[in-house]
């Protein structure tokens, strides 16, 4: 049990006890399921995973004689219960009204001594947290391809649970697929498995709902090393695993820091274009998407955070989504201390300044509200929270405590933070009095120099908030004032040695009516429009709008159409949006794109493309 200073009563943080999670119906505070055992048929004729789901759990308050489960679109035949695990009978069931963000509760009767129930169900072929591919989506092109996407509350769309990260479960599964294809989920999986769609999991460590991850299709597996591989299709396997030759590496130099790596194998997935995040930290097996493959390592930096998961996010998890940046602060700040002990500060520091400029560009346009660490989600649905601010600003607040404790102790607080809460589910709360317990207390005078509750508390940067710089940069805008002022040709910039980061902030440090003449003559120089790198390619396109670059719009389309990435999407999508004939564009495209979408880009660009 963790102690907090900073509460009492029924809000004293933990694992254990109560903490109000706004977007969950379930009860753990009276019954707390343990173990979830899954049986799932996967059917890609009609879009379904129909099986059963049994739930283990422990009475905490021996009065309560219901389990509230979360659920959204599924469809529910019968439920059980069992005292022993082994024999089960018909037990009550009702279903409450549907909430569009939060899905409907599904209240159980439990029986006296009741130990267990088993949910018979079916998902929804639109299941929010589930994208069914056809094969033209892949790249093989020969296979269907399923994969679910849990966070933040989508783990309900598909196994009726207790769907808060407050609740930590170990799980088993089975999972039944076509024959040729290959089942994975983020638990133990065997590489060498036979391929005769029997497939068999376990993660026997306990786990936040949102973190249970299932994907199938035609897979092939390469080590990486010792403990590191990855998995993707035929096709995309050996460029992937090029690209990802680094990952055991970060995996040793993150260890250094924060201590041993607690679950067994760190593998890699990759997914189809279309998987609607840039990765997805699922213990054991990170999704990512396929636009990482710059073919040169340059984008990597996404597997170095969502590794860095496996200690902020997976070990120590926010206990509500208000304490998303507890998360994706810390993994970010992680994220950059891997890339500095793995390529070096220049690398590291080139990607703290864009960071910090994408967070204050961000930041501009957000309410008040939104440019807080701690954030109030009540009535919202909690993707809407997710802005770069917990990541950027909440790296910066780390950052600022290394700089003023030094590095050395702040390396050794983060390292026993870790060991303190592993496996606990935490508050923005437990944080601050663990830190004040440990650090801030401890160092008085350098305390006074940190506003740590304006940090978390109050929106935007503190005065004394990091600025991370880079010599590199200072030289590429150097070189674009040169061409802007006419002294040089574009074939006279010296880009030669540039990484893609100094090409992005070379693209970034360009006025925004840069015009389409002068974006011609960049193109004609660097092939832009091309690029095979995509974060560039974003980058550029993104001007091409701004500036109506015609000569790129085929590639836009192309780009619209193949990519289901939100980080790139939405904000296409909204620069289009800006002006009447763009907004044509944006409805023209949309309508060939969105079958292509997964569920959760859909329910966002409906918003923004109306
Ligand atoms: N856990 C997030 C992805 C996520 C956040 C999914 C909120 C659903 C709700 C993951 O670790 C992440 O942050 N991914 C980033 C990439 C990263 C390099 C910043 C992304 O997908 O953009
Ligand atoms: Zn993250």
């Amino acid at each position: 049990m963790v102690k907090s200073s900073a509460d009492v009563g029924a809000l004293v943080g933990s694992d254990e006890s109560a903490v109000r999670d706004f977007h969950s119906y379930s009860n753990p505070q009276e019954v707390r399921v343990r173990h979830v055992d899954l049986d799932l048929g996967v059917d890609f004729e009609q879009k379904i995973l129909k099986g059963t789901a049994t739930l283990t759990f422990e009475k905490v308050s021996q009065k309560s004689n219901a389990l509230v489960l979360d659920t959204r679109a599924l469809n529910i035949s019968m439920v059980e219960a069992s005292a022993d695990g082994r024999r089960f009978s018909n037990t009550e069931f009702t279903l409450g009204a549907n909430d569009p963000v939060l899905g409907a509760p599904l209240n159980i009767s439990l029986p006296e001594g009741a130990t267990g129930v088993r949910i018979h169900y079916a998902t929804s072929p639109g299941a929010s947290g589930l994208q069914w591919l056809g094969p033209q989506q892949t790249a093989g092109k020969q296979q269907p391809f399923l994969f679910t996407q849990s966070q933040a509350i989508h783990a309900r769309s598909w196994i009726p649970l207790q769907d808060t990260p407050q609740v930590r479960v170990t799980y088993t599964a089975h999972v039944r697929t076509p024959s040729r294809l290959m089942a994975v989920m983020s638990a133990e999986n065997n590489p060498s498995a036979l391929r005769n769609g029997d497939y068999r999991f376990r993660m026997v460590q306990p786990i936040p709902s949102y973190l249970i991850a299932l994907a199938v299709g035609d897979l092939r597996f390469r080590a990486l090393g010792r403990r590191t591989g990855v998995y993707a299709e035929p096709p995309v396997i050996e460029k992937a695993a090029r690209e990802f030759i680094d990952t055991e590496k970060m995996v040793e130099a993150t260890e250094r820091l924060y201590g041993p790596y607690r679950w067994g194998r760190y593998d890699l997935l990759v997914l189809p274009p279309s998987f609607p995040y840039g990765g997805m930290e699922n213990p054991r097996l990170t999704f990512a998407t396929p636009t990482v493959l710059a073919g040169d390592k340059s984008l990597v930096s996404l597997i170095a955070h969502e590794l860095a998961h496996s200690w902020s996010g997976n070990l120590v998890t926010n206990a509500t989504w208000s304490d998303f940046w507890l998360n994706e602060g810390f993994t970010t700040y992680i994220e950059r201390r891997i890339i500095e002990a793995v390529y070096g500060r220049a690398r590291e520091e080139m990607e703290a300044a864009l960071g910090l400029r994408s967070l204050e560009e961000e930041m501009a346009g957000l309410e008040e509200r939104d440019r807080v660490l701690h954030i109030d989600l009540k009535g919202r649905d909690p993707d809407a929270g997710s802005t770069g601010v917990p990541y950027e600003k909440g790296a910066l607040f780390l950052r600022s405590l290394e700089e003023t404790f030094g590095r050395a102790r702040f390396d050794q607080f983060l390292k026993s933070y870790f060991a303190h809460f592993a496996f606990q589910s935490i508050r923005t709360e437990d944080f601050v009095s663990y830190l004040k317990a440990n650090l801030l207390d401890k160092y008085p005078a350098q305390a006074a120099r940190v506003p740590v509750e304006e940090w978390i508390y109050k929106p935007g940067l503190p005065e004394s908030a990091p600025r991370p710089a880079s010599d590199a940069f200072a030289r590429v805008e150097a070189e674009a004032k040169r061409w802007l002022k006419g002294e040089i040709a574009p074939a006279k910039i010296q880009t030669a040695a540039w990484s893609t980061q100094e090409w992005l902030h070379f693209l970034k440090s360009l006025p925004e009516d840069l015009g389409s003449a002068r974006m011609s003559e960049l193109d004609r120089a660097f092939r832009l429009t091309s690029s095979g790198n995509s974060e560039i390619a974003f980058q550029w396109l993104l001007m091409a709008i701004r500036n109506r670059y015609e000569a790129a719009y085929p590639k836009l389309e192309e780009f619209l159409t193949t990519i289901g990435r939100r980080k790139f999407i939405r904000p296409l999508y909204e620069e289009l949006m800006k002006t009447p004939e763009g907004r044509e564009r944006a409805r023209s495209i949309y309508r060939r794109a969105r079958a292509g979408y997964h569920p959760i880009a859909v329910a966002m660009i409906d918003e923004i493309v109306k």
